[in-house]
Order: C-alpha cells, then structure tokens, then sequence
C-alpha cells in the first residue's frame, strides 16, 4: 500500500445536524422527463443518502478535443443540475466525492489550481441557488490541508446556507477513505486512553472499549447515515478509496455516461433501479435491516 502523506493530522469542518420539520413537495418543479421517472418510484421508499463519484469529466473533454479544463467546467454545472432535483425530490443527503487525497498528489499542480479555483467559483456562483432550493452545503475530508483563501469561501458557503432545513450537499474534498478511518481509529484510541489515565484501566479492559459503534461516531459521517446508493459514472467499476467503511451495505449503480453529461433525470433512474433491488444485509429476507454493529455483537458473544 502507498502511504498517504499528511495521514497523521485530523482536520474536517464539524457539521451540527439542525432538526428540521417535514418540508412541502417540491416534485411540480420537475422538468417533464425526470417528472415521467419519479412517477415510476415509490416515494416512501427513496434512498436517504446517494453518494455519487464523479467520473470521466477529462474523457468527455478529450472525445470533444477539448482540454481537460473544460470537462471540469461542465461537470461543475452537472453538479449544481444534479444537487436541485436532489433537493426537488426531498433527499436529505446528497455526497458527492469532488477532489480526492489522491487527486491532490497525483494530479499536475496546474489541474489542481484549476479545481480549485473552480470549487470557489462554483460556491460563490451557487449560494444563492443552494438557498433558494433550501440546501445546505457541508465538507468531508482534510479540508485544513486546502488553500487557505479556499477554506473561507468554503466557511462562508457553510455560514451563508447553515440555515436551510432541506437536502445536505456534503462535497468529499481532500478526501481519502483510508486516512478517514485511519483518522477515526486514532481518535477513538485517543479518547480510550483519556478514559484510562482517568480510571487506570489495564488493556484487556481497554480493548472491548474500541468497538464499531465507537469507531463510526470517529469517523467525518459520524451525523449522518450511510449511503443507500452510491453511483459511479464513466462506467469504471470501483470506488477509488470512497466513504470504504460506510459503503458495507450501499448499493452500487455504475452508469457509462460521463459526469459532465449527468443530469438530475439519470439521479432518478439510478433510484429507479435502486429500488429495483432488494436489500438483505447479509440475511435472507426483506425484514432484514442494516445490522447496526455486526462487529460488536460477534465480539460480545465470542
Ligand atoms: C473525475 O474526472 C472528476 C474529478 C477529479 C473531480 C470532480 C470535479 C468536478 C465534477 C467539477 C467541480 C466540482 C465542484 C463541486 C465544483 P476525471 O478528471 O478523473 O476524468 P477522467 O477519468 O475522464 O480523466
């Protein structure tokens, strides 16, 4: 495995979840096509949580010789598409993984100043949408680590949409799945050891104190639940070290298009096949729910 710098230093915006009350439908404001695949779901039965990997936006670029800039740009604008009817269809949470640990260091410096300069433009440009459409915008990942003039703009987006009560756009920036748990591990192992200065506790105590409940309350998801679905565009099959421990149970839908060709109506069909499945978590049946902490229960009984 490839050693990740900067895993040893654990920065990410903390998000406080507001409580919020049910909100009216928004489904009228649908475009034509994306209203003729909603009518095909069962609205009780949405996803809570879609974490999408944004994919392919250098390939559209490049089939249209283009630089890869410009896929950048387009992709930017499928996100802001992509986020409204989200919010149309009232998902309380829409992830998106924007900028990778390994994008930062594998990249070259110019495409990185460029997603970044386009991050800023992107906030600046869409706060007011995202308030208009009640969103509120959060971060994963080791945000500390970005540009500083970027972590502002990035505060003020927080600050300017803390109020909205409707979808949560979290964009993964700077993230790695990994150092995310790697993260959660140390802090959870920091708070033991705080409790065993505390009460002088020996290691076979300490160790069933390290358990999956209390490694997730670590982790940068801590408030929020794990995805229900997560989408891949660009028709690469895998998850490019992406939300790793929350995705245990996520179904996975892997479309060819492009993420600059993405819009709110493939967001419908990939809920569409979504409810299509049928979830089992490791059981046999339908009345099985996500076992909340498989781990914990095994180590109890062994
Ligand atoms: C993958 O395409 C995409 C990224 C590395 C970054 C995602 C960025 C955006 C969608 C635009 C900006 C986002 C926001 C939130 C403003 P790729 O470059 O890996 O494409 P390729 O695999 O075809 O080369």
């Amino acid at each position: 495995m490839q050693p990740v710098r900067g895993c040893a230093t654990v920065e990410h915006i903390e998000v406080v979840v507001l409580g919020s009350s049910p909100p009216s439908s928004r489904i009228h404001e649908l475009a034509p096509e994306e209203l003729e695949i909603y009518r095909q779901l069962e609205p009780e039965r949405l996803p809570q949580h879609v974490a999408i990997i944004m994919d392919g936006n250098g390939r559209w670029a490049g089939q249209r010789r283009l630089q890869r800039f410009f896929g950048h740009q387009q992709g930017a604008e499928s996100v802001q598409y992509v986020v409204e009817t989200a919010s149309r269809i009232n998902l309380p949470w829409l992830t998106l993984y924007a900028f990778s640990l390994e994008n930062n260091l594998r990249r070259p410096k110019t495409e990185v100043s460029f997603l970044m300069r386009l991050l800023k433009s992107y906030l600046v440009g869409n706060v007011r949408r995202m308030n208009d459409n009640n969103v509120r915008i959060a971060y994963i990942g080791r945000t500390g680590e970005l540009p500083s003039e970027v972590q502002d703009t990035m505060r003020w987006a927080v600050e300017q949409t803390a109020q909205n009560t409707g979808t949560t756009l979290t964009l993964a920036l700077n993230y790695g799945a990994r150092c995310e748990i790697v993260d959660a591990a140390q802090a959870a192992i920091r708070k033991i050891l705080a409790a065993s200065d505390v009460r002088n506790l020996r290691m076979e105590d300490l160790l069933p104190l390290l358990t999956e409940e209390s490694l997730a309350k670590e982790l940068y998801t801590a408030h929020m639940p794990d995805p229900d679905l997560v989408i891949r565009t660009s028709g690469e099959m895998r998850i490019s070290n992406f939300l790793l421990w929350q995705i245990a149970y996520s179904e996975i839908f892997v479309t060819e298009r492009f993420w600059p060709d993405f819009r709110g109506q493939h967001l419908l069909e990939a809920i569409a096949d979504y409810q299509r499945r049928e979830r089992r978590y490791g059981g046999l049946g339908k009345d099985k729910l996500a076992p909340p902490s498989v781990c914990d229960e095994a180590f109890v009984q062994s």
